[in-house]
């Protein structure tokens, strides 16, 4: 069934996407213009490495008080805390900086990534976006799409519509792929990796996932995975990545935090194919 099929009767889901640009572009520009000289690491997560800076709340507050202003009724749910139930059946979710340690470390490869969802806020994994928009403010590239219109990408006053690469050959397709904060699920991730870098062309590891699909979706990358995703790292970017040809799936069907896998359907399947016998995002101390 398509997603549109999902939305509250009432609800345009191009509305939407306006909504995620405006305030996707409104948070870009906020990170950058507000940036402290001194920036630093206001406090961390799930390890000494996962890091928030100050302008990563203060992004997050921007967003939740638009969204408020903008949409009452709705629920949100952001990477530094935000989750709040709306009633109106469309649930934001939304990465106040993505790629947050190439933001601290000055390196032009971070964004802001809002995604409008369908399903139950108890349920993260399973929210379906059906309108999105991811801003670099350093490029000022701002990636949208809504369920059905095709994926666009607006520079200022252009705006192109996104096409997934051509390429069929998975020895000729560049990988973007991405790790995560643990140190242990890093090195389980890495000797996944060795299973995959000699039989492609060659691989990036960009250090955005919203920018990595969003890559994806311009034919940038030719194909890509990573396990441990969260839904705010990839709800933008997998809807953008499907509007614009592509395939987005997990283990099974759906992505989820423990794979996910974008790109033209052919080089998904046959990366699927690679990666999913070693199983690698499984702890082994939690099967033990
Ligand atoms: C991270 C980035 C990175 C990916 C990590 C994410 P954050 O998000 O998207 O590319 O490899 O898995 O956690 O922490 O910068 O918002």
């Amino acid at each position: 069934m398509s997603v549109v099929n999902h939305l509250p009767v009432d609800v345009d889901p191009a509305d939407l996407e306006h909504v995620a640009r405006c305030v996707a572009v409104l948070a870009g520009r906020l990170i950058v213009d507000e940036r402290p000289v001194d920036l630093g690491v206001a406090q961390t997560k799930s390890s000494r490495t996962d890091i928030v800076t100050e302008m990563d709340s203060r992004s997050e507050q921007l967003l939740r008080a638009e969204l408020a202003r903008l949409r009452p009724d709705d629920g949100v749910l952001g990477e530094e805390g935000t989750s709040q139930a709306g009633s109106s059946g469309i649930t934001w979710v939304v990465d106040p900086i993505d790629g947050t340690v190439n933001y601290l470390y000055e390196i032009p490869a971070y964004a802001v990534s809002v995604a409008a969802c369908v399903g139950d806020l108890a349920d993260p994994e399973r929210l379906v976006p059906v309108a999105g928009a991811v801003f670099n403010p350093v490029t000022r590239e701002l990636f949208h799409a809504y369920a059905g219109g095709g994926a666009r990408l607006s520079v200022g006053e252009h705006e192109r519509r996104l096409e997934v690469s051509a390429q069929t050959d998975p020895a000729l397709a560049l990988l973007g792929t991405g790790f995560g904060y643990d140190s242990a699920k890093r090195a389980r991730q890495a000797a996944l990796l060795t299973a995959v870098i000699s039989r492609v062309r060659d691989v990036r590891r960009i250090g955005s996932a919203a920018l990595d699909l969003c890559s994806i979706a311009a034919g940038r990358l030719d194909v890509y995975y990573e396990s441990g995703l969260n839904p705010w790292d990839r709800a933008a970017g997998q809807l953008i990545v499907a509007e614009a040809g592509g395939v987005v799936r997990g283990v099974d069907a759906e992505p989820t935090s423990d794979l996910v896998v974008a790109g033209p359907q052919v080089l998904v399947e046959q990366l699927a194919a690679w990666v999913l016998p070693a199983r690698t995002w499984i702890d082994p101390a939690r099967e033990a």
